[in-house]
């Protein structure tokens, strides 16, 4: 049983992209481990694309490249291994992958049983390079089997970027996690847009098999293979992190964890957050606002000024989270009355608020409770229902 819960762990692309190789993946192991990043749950090391030689070997099958990975992946597996961390792998339904490199259109069954022999537990497979003529959803159906022939547990990422609805079908054919979008840029228009992109779909993701809206970008800060536009500040750092968490998307981290700075490393290993994502229930937020509650399709695009954004999230054990988005320019307030959530201020009930982030105790708050909130910030709660 495998992804109970949002899978967490860390992937090559988002920083690193081509330059990737034994030594950085087993300094990124190390870190994993030595910073507490385990501990907290982040558990699988992610291999993305440019690993491989550009052609098969002589029986068809892919080879690592040896001037990147001199030992082979096996010992790569190893290493990740004896770290008690799991190994996670690369690969795409099309002819060639995104960067080129072989990939396993026609091949699923051969490099399924390749990544296998290596020790491989979680598969990321790409849409780059689809023949026109082929069937999406029964090639990835086909990896999904070719995964299971080969007998070991291995946790399938499917990538298609959002094409034919993958929350109506990803769930069927064993997959894991799905991504339902394009790739992630380390600034606040692409991880916003990401977000809201998916709002009316996470009813869809839950235990077993989640929307995957891509890597975090927290503590890049402009640099490496993802940075485009202005660079993400420490403020949208706090607000991609809570998104993330709120809606059980899985945490994959995409900075260079070897060196996060301390804001960006507190921020990833928040315990409350990392609760909040990783609840049991795996349900996914209601918006409200405006003197009504969503349930999926939200409003903001309806209405370009409407930046401040809340939503409430049912937790297991009668606990809540709620979180505060202001993604305007200035700092303001950000409200909504509990009676729009469903505690009507003549229930006799209010609710008791945690700081997520601080830990701060707030007491019990009746009928509303509006946090100023910095531009482009956020205020996130932990919550039980109690008498006032
Ligand atoms: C993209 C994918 C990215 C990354 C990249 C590698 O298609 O969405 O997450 O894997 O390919 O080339």
């Amino acid at each position: 049983m495998i992804a109970q819960t949002a899978p967490m762990g860390w992937n090559s692309w988002n920083t690193f992209g081509e330059n990737i190789s034994d030594q950085l993946i087993r300094e990124t192991a190390d870190a994993m481990v030595e910073q507490g990043y385990r501990d907290a749950g982040y558990e699988y090391l992610v291999i993305d694309d440019c690993w491989s030689l550009r052609e098969r070997d002589a029986e068809g099958k892919l080879v690592a490249d040896p001037a990147k990975f001199p030992h082979g992946m096996k010992a790569v597996a190893d290493y990740v291994h004896s770290k008690g961390l799991k190994f996670g792998m690369y690969s795409c339904a099309g002819i060639r992958t995104c960067a080129g490199y072989p990939s396993s259109y026609d091949h699923e069954f051969v490099d399924a049983q390749t990544f296998a022999d290596w020790g491989v537990d979680f598969l990321k497979y790409d849409f780059c390079n689809f023949p026109d003529s082929a069937d999406c959803k029964t090639r990835y159906a086909t990896m999904s089997m070719a995964l299971k022939a080969t007998g070991r547990e291995i946790l399938f990422s499917a990538c298609n970027w959002g094409r034919e609805d993958p929350w109506s079908w990803m769930r069927s054919i064993g997959v894991q996690m799905y991504r339902s979008t394009g790739d992630i840029q380390d600034n606040f228009i692409s991880f916003t847009s990401i977000l809201r992109s998916q709002i009316p779909n996470f009813c869809m993701s839950g235990n077993f098999c989640f929307n995957d809206i891509d890597m975090l970008t927290v503590g890049m800060y402009g640099r490496g293979n993802v940075a485009f536009g202005n660079a993400c500040t420490d403020s949208d750092y706090r607000t991609q992190f809570a998104l993330w968490a709120l809606f059980s998307a899985p945490l994959m981290l995409g900075g260079d964890i070897r060196n996060m700075n301390d804001f960006c490393k507190q921020l990833v290993l928040n315990r409350n957050l990392i609760r909040i994502n990783q609840d049991i229930e795996s349900r996914n937020p209601y918006q409200v606002f405006d003197g009504k509650a969503q349930y999926g399709a939200p409003d903001w695009w309806n209405n370009a000024d409407h930046t401040a954004l809340t939503f409430i999230k049912h937790m297991s054990d009668g606990e809540f989270a709620i979180g505060y988005f202001n993604l305007g320019e200035k700092a303001g307030e950000v409200s909504f009355t509990f009676a729009d959530a469903g505690l009507p201020y003549g229930s006799g009930y209010g609710f008791e608020l945690t700081d997520a982030f601080t830990g701060e105790k707030l007491g019990v708050k009746r009928d509303y409770f509006n946090p100023v909130v910095p531009p482009h910030d956020c205020a996130v709660y932990l919550a039980r229902i109690a008498r006032v």
